[in-house]
């Protein structure tokens, strides 16, 4: 084997990972022949599963015919199919599709576009953005402005700017004390009296996780929330962008998760599972109605990239649409995914310390609590996630984690398999979780 220096600045300080060798289809495996169920998809990304032969044909076909092209200079055929392909799949109107490689800069790009949109309709006021607390929208400072996840900003407050931010749909602890449906959804209520108290004339947009993935694990908000918000958007002039770079692309069932809702918005962002994992790519899409007005006044979009609209990357988008649509994986999410809820709520909801599971399709959640009655949460220094995580990953299961659920503190699993698990890997992770909890507890 041969000696690593350790240059890398890595992800991860506080200990050594182990080396990945290979990929295929559900599983990892070390160089220390350790084989991993990837139960996540990594980031919630691998879609489709690893080591897709077509995805690696369309890449290297696509390098031999043409590889990096500047997007201002031409444009190139897998750019302009993957924005078909997506225009087809989404809701009406949106119709413009625009590549970028990371969900954080869709989700950049998606707020600098509402501003623009608003400056060139003549609303120059418009520029104020509202946010959902326990959200996340990205690394970048903007969409890390955007999110309400307060852990992730804390060193860099500072340099944000100051966002709205209004409660989440988060009927296991909802912020106004209240039980869906005699709420009335006051979550939603919210939306209009922030508005209404910072002055419609000063909001340019509401961005939000159509469904909420990593922050309240999994969180399917009630039917009507999003039909609620998307009036009160409509009625104050206000862009509702949707961030699908998790729950997107078939992960709840939907290739668009907003199509649950009959809710348009006028951007929407994808990214992580776009490519299926093995190129950067990401995206928003947008109303035609918007589109034009950039065209039509300005003319151009103030936001360019090296990187954006890589042929290479809409390639590999390509191929994982392909796969999607051949193999019918979406449909397949719609099935499966009902199969391994209820078998996450049959063996899971007994444990006295797992509070609530919910999701939909391929995005499930598991709260961890302290206290079931009460909903208590664990204090985060104790760190529970991280060692049931760490347990099932050294026993080769490898899932994803959520906190502070409840303030900073709280705990959840998410689990989110790549769309091509079979029944009995479903039922083969399901128990190695819920032993390891009960180990865990013990
Ligand atoms: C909902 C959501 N939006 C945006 C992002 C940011 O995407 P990326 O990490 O590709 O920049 C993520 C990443 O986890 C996400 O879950």
């Amino acid at each position: 084997m041969i000696e690593i220096p350790g240059n890398v600045f890595p992800r991860r300080l506080d200990i050594l990972l182990p080396m990945a060798k290979k990929a295929q289809g559900m599983f990892i495996e070390d160089e220390n022949g350790r084989q991993y169920m990837d139960a996540s998809g990594g980031a919630v990304v691998v879609n489709a599963g690893h080591g897709r032969k077509s995805i690696a044909k369309a890449i290297y076909d696509q390098i031999l015919s043409h590889d990096y092209i500047h997007p201002t200079m031409f444009t190139t055929r897998p750019v302009e199919m993957l924005a078909t392909r997506l225009a087809q799949k989404a809701p009406d109107d949106i119709n413009r599709f625009y590549f970028f490689s990371g969900g954080s800069e869709a989700n950049e790009a998606a707020i600098k576009l509402a501003r623009q949109i608003h400056v060139e309709n003549g609303n120059e006021t418009k520029y104020r953005l509202i946010g959902r607390w326990k959200s996340y929208h990205g690394l970048t400072l903007g969409s890390l402005g955007a999110m309400g996840r307060t852990s992730f900003k804390t060193y860099f407050t500072p340099l944000l700017k100051e966002n709205l931010h209004i409660p989440a749909p988060y009927c296991y602890r909802c912020a106004f004390g209240l039980t869906y449906p005699s709420c009335k959804l006051q979550c939603a209520m919210a939306l209009d009296e922030m508005i209404e108290n910072a002055g419609p004339e000063t909001i340019s947009a509401f961005i939000a996780e159509t469904v909420p993935g990593a922050t309240i694990a999994a969180c399917f908000p009630p039917k009507e929330y999003l039909k609620a918000i998307a009036q009160i958007c409509d009625h104050h002039n206000v862009l509702l962008i949707l961030d699908e770079v998790m729950c997107g692309l078939g992960r709840t069932g939907e290739f668009f998760a907003c199509n649950h809702f009959d809710v348009v918005p006028d951007i929407v962002t994808l990214g992580k599972g776009l490519a299926g994992g093995v190129m950067a790519l990401s995206a928003f899409g947008v109303k035609e109605t918007h589109f034009n007005v950039i065209k039509e006044n300005s003319g151009v979009f103030m936001h360019g990239g090296t990187f954006s609209h890589h042929s290479v990357a809409a390639a590999a988008g390509l191929a994982l649409i392909d796969i999607l649509d051949q193999e019918k994986l979406v449909q397949r999410v719609k099935i499966k995914g009902e199969r391994l809820g209820e078998l996450l709520k049959k063996h899971l909801l007994p444990l006295a310390q797992v509070g609530d599971v919910r999701g939909k399709g391929f995005m499930w959640g598991i709260e961890i609590v302290k206290d079931k009655k009460t909903r208590m949460p664990f204090k985060r220094s104790l760190k529970i996630v991280e060692g049931i995580w760490e347990s099932l990953f050294e026993k080769g299961y490898i899932t994803y984690k959520s906190s502070g659920l409840a303030g900073v503190n709280g705990d959840a699993l998410v689990i989110a398999p790549p769309f091509i698990i079979e029944d009995e890997q479903i039922q083969r992770l399901v128990m190695a979780i819920k032993s390891t909890m009960v180990e865990f507890f013990n």
